[in-house]
């Protein structure tokens, strides 16, 4: 009787000081759904469905700009927070601890680093490997040409025509990035059944469940361990590990390269694999799943005048560079804005003392985040119809700085993303080696729903592990 007492005067001082800290929160003049205010529950139902982009892009719809999405997190999708908060101070407020998930080899790397002081560390011993400067040279950009031709070399073989772009553009990301970072030790995935299967290891990665719950609850993730195996694995990719510290020990790489950059600093080889491996699974599904969301959106029968266009101004510059063609950018910004291969939340902690963020004050330590999916739809004057693709909006001198200040597929600030160039290049070089010799269309055999957007950590990638398009040769009579 006493003790049941004691435990129900507990429990009412236990609800009574969770209300009382939950009712006085300096969160509470954010907008947001009421029970955010208590729990961080149905965002995290939403994140286990692999759909916390398009919740908090309901979110931002239905509150606006400024969201809060959890007790102790908000959402922002003005260009003015994404400046506060990633680019304060050169590269922004510090990461929370959800990068950790990425430590490769147990070790920290430069994207996973969470302070500013050992990000700017490691960043300014590799940074010059991805300059402009550096990727569009001709050992570099070779590289990348030659793999865009061993693509559609690939394509040309299909005997009906029809290619899975989902598994051939994961083997094309992951050999121009392997290239830029062990040449002549890089993959060849587009050509070797062996390395495609490091690429496939990495790419059908269905770990998403078992690594929430290893985040969340490390006990209960102990517990339930090997039960859980059975209906979320975790991610397990000894191919890709092997791959990587076997070319990370070359000693005689191309100069052009990370490896040769990184050989040359006090890091032992376990550090120096790590970063590679990180750069490489950064440089697979971003570039892979961007452009195979790009292509599907470009094989719609809405746009076909789009790859006319693109077609016409290609035939009409073969020797142009792949970045003095205006046409060709503006697709590749619009698919980047439209389906950025990195949608979601990129969640930092309000430093010390606090800040203001579009007129809301966030005390230290509240988790903010801005996501690229809803920064390039929620402001409709900048962006109207943000739903459609529409290239053209890119070739619009008026509200173009607008347009950029908004555009945060890349991130932004000193922890944006560094392999931008890189990327841009690969992208750019594909599609022009694509629609300069072929029309493509879906194949009969897709639904719309295999190309839905299904969240991963961090990335995104299609729903059905598939992107089957038919390739039309030009000039074969169904093309101009
Ligand atoms: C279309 C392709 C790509 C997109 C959309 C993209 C996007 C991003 C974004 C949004 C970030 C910031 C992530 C965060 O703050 O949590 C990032 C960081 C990073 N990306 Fe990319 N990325 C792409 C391709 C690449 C490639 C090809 C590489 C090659 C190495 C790469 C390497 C990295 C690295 C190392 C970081 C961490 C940078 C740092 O912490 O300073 N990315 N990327």
């Amino acid at each position: 009787m006493f003790s049941s007492s004691i435990l129900a005067v507990a429990a009412l001082f236990l609800i009574v000081s969770f209300l009382r800290q939950s009712l006085s929160s300096p969160l509470n003049r954010l907008p947001g759904p009421w029970f955010a205010k208590y729990t961080s529950l149905v965002l995290k139902w939403h994140e286990f469905r692999a759909q916390r982009t398009r919740y908090v892009h309901s979110l931002h719809l239905e509150y606006g700009p400024a969201v809060r999405i959890a007790p102790n997190e908000a959402a922002f999708a003005s260009a003015t927070a994404v400046k506060e908060i990633y680019c304060s101070g050169g590269s922004g407020y510090d990461k929370t601890e959800f990068y950790g998930l990425f430590k490769v080899y147990g070790r920290r790397t430069m994207f996973t680093t969470l302070n500013k002081e050992d990000h700017a560390r490691r960043k300014r011993m590799l940074a010059d490997r991805y300059a402009n400067t550096n990727v569009v040279r001709e050992p570099s950009l070779n590289g990348i040409s030659e793999r865009a031709t061993r693509f559609i070399r690939r394509c040309c073989e299909s005997s009906d025509g029809v290619v899975d772009l989902f598994v051939n553009l994961h083997s094309y990301a992951f050999d121009c990035v392997t290239h830029h970072l062990f040449h002549p030790y890089g993959a060849d995935s587009l050509q070797s059944v062996k390395d495609e299967e490091i690429m496939r290891e990495v790419a059908f990665d269905d770990s998403l469940q078992n690594r929430l719950l290893d985040y969340y609850n490390p006990t209960l993730h102990k517990l339930v361990g090997k039960f859980l195996y059975v209906f979320a694995k975790p991610r397990e990719t000894p191919l890709a590990d092997d791959f990587v510290l076997g070319s990370s020990a070359a000693t005689d790489p191309a100069p052009f390269t990370l490896l040769d950059r990184l050989n040359g600093q006090k890091l032992d080889h376990l550090d120096i694999a790590a970063e590679c491996l990180d750069h490489m699974a950064a440089g697979i599904d971003t570039t892979g799943d961007g452009l195979c969301f790009l292509m599907w959106e470009l094989s719609q029968s809405a746009s076909a005048g789009h790859q006319q266009r693109l077609r016409d101004e290609l035939l009409a510059n073969p020797g142009a560079p792949f970045d003095k063609l205006p046409f060709l950018d503006a697709i590749v910004m619009e698919g980047l804005r439209c389906f950025p291969p990195i949608p979601m939340s990129l969640p930092r902690y309000v430093p010390r003392g606090g800040r203001e963020i579009d007129g809301f004050f966030l005390p230290e330590g509240t988790i903010v985040s801005s996501q690229a999916y809803s920064v390039h739809r929620i402001d409709t004057t900048a962006f109207p119809g943000p739903d459609v693709f529409r290239p053209e909006r890119w070739l619009d001198q008026e509200g173009d700085a607008e347009r950029r200040r908004l555009f945060f597929a890349f991130a932004n600030g000193g922890r944006g993303c560094i392999g931008k160039h890189l990327a841009l290049a690969e992208m750019k070089m594909l599609l022009r080696a694509v629609y300069s010799q072929f029309k493509t269309v879906p194949d009969v055999g897709m639904a719309h729903s295999d190309m839905e957007m299904s969240d991963q950590l961090i990335s995104s990638r299609p729903l059905g592990q598939k992107c089957l398009l038919r390739f039309v040769p030009l000039g074969s009579g169904s093309s101009s």
